[in-house]
């Protein structure tokens, strides 16, 4: 029998993707059964997330400890990390918060005995050798990033943790994720972000990777029903467990822009490769995600064109109610 998740911790709950599961978290299981944790000190945006906040820094198991017994946790959704283009700035830093911060994640819930754990991976776990194109599930990790490398590590670490200790633990592999709520922060693919912001307020936009960079994507909505899905099944349906590939969008960074003009006939997009290039041209085109259908039911809603749509109508909306500040 899957035990119920009753009291839910997020950590990274000001980023990017643990902003908008909190509110998705808060409407299925209640807003006092959820708690929202970060680095970041409370600010206003603390206040819209309307469930209890404590600041929690990850490398510090004390302080865990801590805020689960506090709150009396059974379930942790591990968001926090450090993306690829800040991990390469400074590796030391990713090493601490990506391997020490989810080891004591796991540790704290090990000692617990919680119910489940969610540890999302990523794309940046596969590497020049890995196939490109249909990515399969099972496959090279070879990293060259040290996020990549601490995302490879994670998914090890889980999985150990499911066969060792019978901890209930689960992550899928995110494609960059495009949102239009919270920024990403440090990331390769930030890019298919940054270029609506910058097609409805500017009409231009430089972007750091090269026309022809194809990347599989994925929109926030989701994202956010992959976490919940794959937490909500039936624990004797998973053969894997961490690191489940998740496939819903590939495009080029030219598709990605010819797609706005439809919308935004006069933008224009320009290309100046930085050194995230390096780190898209590891990772893969498309993923083979055949596992996560068969496992738990994995389908995502979006495509390219209705991901698209959507993301310009929200954020012309925001901009014409002069509100699109980032
Ligand atoms: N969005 C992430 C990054 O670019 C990939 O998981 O680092």
């Amino acid at each position: 029998m899957t035990k119920k998740m009753e009291k839910i911790m997020i950590t990274g709950a000001l980023g990017q993707i643990g902003s908008e599961l909190v509110s998705v978290l808060r409407e299925k299981y209640g807003g006092k059964n959820i708690l929202a944790t970060d680095i970041k000190s409370p600010s206003q945006s603390t206040s819209s997330l309307s469930v209890p906040f404590e600041y929690l820094d990850v490398t510090h198991k004390d302080s865990i400890e801590n805020i689960v017994k506090k709150y009396r946790i059974d379930t942790i959704y591990h968001m926090s990390a450090i993306l690829s283009a800040t991990g390469e700035k400074n590796p030391h830093q990713a090493w601490d918060v990506n391997i020490n911060g989810t080891y004591n994640i796991l540790e704290v819930a090990r000692q617990e005995e919680m119910t489940r754990v969610f540890v999302p991976s990523s794309i940046a776990v596969f590497s020049p050798e890995t196939p490109r194109n249909h990515t399969p599930q099972d496959t090279v990790l070879k990293p060259r990033t040290m996020y990549g490398i601490t995302k490879v590590t994670g998914e090890l670490l889980s999985e150990y943790y499911v066969c060792r200790f019978g901890l209930d633990v689960r992550g899928c592999r995110y494609p960059g994720i495009i949102s239009h709520q919270t920024l990403p922060g440090g990331g390769t693919t930030d890019y298919a972000v940054e270029i609506f912001y910058e097609a409805v307020k500017n009409k231009h936009y430089t972007c750091f990777v090269r026309k022809d960079t194809r990347l599989p994507m994925m929109y926030m909505p989701d994202c956010l029903k992959a976490a919940v899905d794959l937490m909500e099944t039936d624990f004797s349906r998973l053969k894997h467990h961490a690191g489940f590939n998740v496939n819903a969008m590939s495009f080029s960074a030219e598709e990605l822009a010819v797609e706005i003009k439809k919308h935004i006939p006069d933008f224009v997009c320009e290309y100046k490769p930085d050194e995230r290039q390096n780190f898209a041209d590891t990772w893969p085109n498309t993923i083979d995600d055949s596992a996560a259908r068969r496992e738990w039911g994995w389908k995502p809603r979006y495509n390219l064109s209705s991901m698209a749509e959507d993301m310009v109508k929200v954020l012309s909306q925001r901009h014409q109610e002069g509100k699109l500040n980032y």
